[in-house]
């Protein structure tokens, strides 16, 4: 089958296209003809070889954590999919690879498709929608009339994160640059910050609930406005600058300990939660989005769609920093690519 891989860590050009055998289903997994993925910063970061402290893969690996598809085989003991389903996933780091026409993923990491939108716009839900639940339901323990602050509010988890927050009945405030502020306030956001014009510690107190997309310093900025008894989900931890200051294992070594630090100081000088958000890859929460997708209540942002071939131009474009919602990658030529390339 047709692949993107890299064969060493580098830059955007080493990743290449090329034929590898098509994977064969373990019993509790189901093969998926992938009709479309999507980038995320973490794909790139692990092609600069900056999460190796944290994972050692075996070259060459294929890349990629979004699919859409349809199933064409099913292990012996998959009880809920069966050849035909359209379905989506965002597969374990370790058994990722859907930059590919094929990909084997365990059902319990896969729900069946929104029937409402196509496979382009699906293979945009699966990471940033999975990060957004932990990061405001399951760690944030959102509730009706909070207060809950968003940072980048115009990317890929951003733009997911502000509907699910309005679904979830808080008052949502976001920040991004003076481009993006009409496109988040079509989002449902009720504040906007224009981080150009604003420094939003200036403006904001007592919030319940910060989703902290930035890293860095950032989170200790974002405690500042937090209320006492307020949850900090931190969807960065600072492992890349570690990793390039200190190797790969030092480097995770510091990252654990500054976290740690940080969690308790929060707890005990502050009153607040703080937590690590890791993208769970769980059909079931997938299958909540499903449900939200389909009301029309969550719909997918999509800034471009680039064909398989256009993978390294497609990372290089997410490497800036400035993607408006999500970066769609389209395996089957067949299928009609919903947003033009701008
Ligand atoms: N822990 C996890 O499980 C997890 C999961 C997903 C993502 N992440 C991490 O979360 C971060 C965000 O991911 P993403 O997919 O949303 O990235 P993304 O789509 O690449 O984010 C791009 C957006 O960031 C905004 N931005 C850049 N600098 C900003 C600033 N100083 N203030 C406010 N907005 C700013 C840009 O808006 P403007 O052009 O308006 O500045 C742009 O729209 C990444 O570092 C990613 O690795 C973690």
């Amino acid at each position: 089958m047709k692949a993107a891989m890299i064969k060493e860590y580098g830059p955007s050009d080493v990743l290449q296209i090329g034929e590898i055998p098509r994977p064969q289903p373990g019993s509790r997994d189901v093969l998926i003809e992938v009709h479309a993925s999507s980038v995320n910063p973490i794909d790139w970061k692990i092609r600069q070889g900056k999460q190796r402290g944290a994972i050692r893969y075996k070259f060459p690996v294929v890349l990629g954590m979004d699919v859409s598809g349809v199933v064409v085989e099913a292990g012996s003991k998959v009880k809920q999919f069966k050849v035909g389903d359209e379905v989506y996933s965002s597969p374990t780091h370790r058994r990722q690879g859907t930059y590919a026409e094929y990909i084997c993923i365990d059902e319990s990491a896969v729900a069946q498709k929104p029937s409402n939108i196509t496979h382009q716009e699906t293979a945009s839900i699966p990471l940033v929608g999975l990060t957004a639940w932990e990061a405001l339901v399951v760690k944030g323990k959102v509730k009706p009339g909070q207060k809950v602050l968003i940072q980048a509010g115009a990317g890929g988890v951003g733009s997911f994160a502000i509907q699910l927050a309005k679904q979830l009945g808080a008052y949502v405030i976001t920040t991004c640059s003076t481009r993006n502020v009409e496109k988040v306030k079509a989002l449902g956001a009720d504040q906007v910050i224009d981080y150009t014009k604003e420094n939003y510690e200036e403006i904001l107190k007592d919030i319940d609930v910060v989703v902290d997309a930035l890293g860095g310093e950032e989170k200790y900025k974002a405690r500042k406005i937090l209320r006492r008894g307020g949850r900090l989900s931190l969807l960065n931890a600072t492992l890349i600058q570690n990793t390039e200051r200190f190797g790969p294992n030092i480097g995770l070594l510091k990252t654990g300990l500054d976290l740690a630090t940080f969690k308790l100081s929060s707890w005990l000088f502050h009153g607040i939660s703080a937590n690590t958000i890791m993208r769970p890859p769980s059909g079931k929460i997938l299958a909540e989005l499903t449900t939200l997708i389909e009301a029309g209540d969550i719909k997918p942002v999509v800034d471009r769609v680039y064909d398989l071939e256009d993978i390294a131009e497609a990372h290089s474009y997410s490497e800036t920093g400035r993607a408006q919602g999500k970066i769609v990658i389209a395996l089957r030529k067949g299928e009609a690519v919903s947003y033009p390339r701008t």
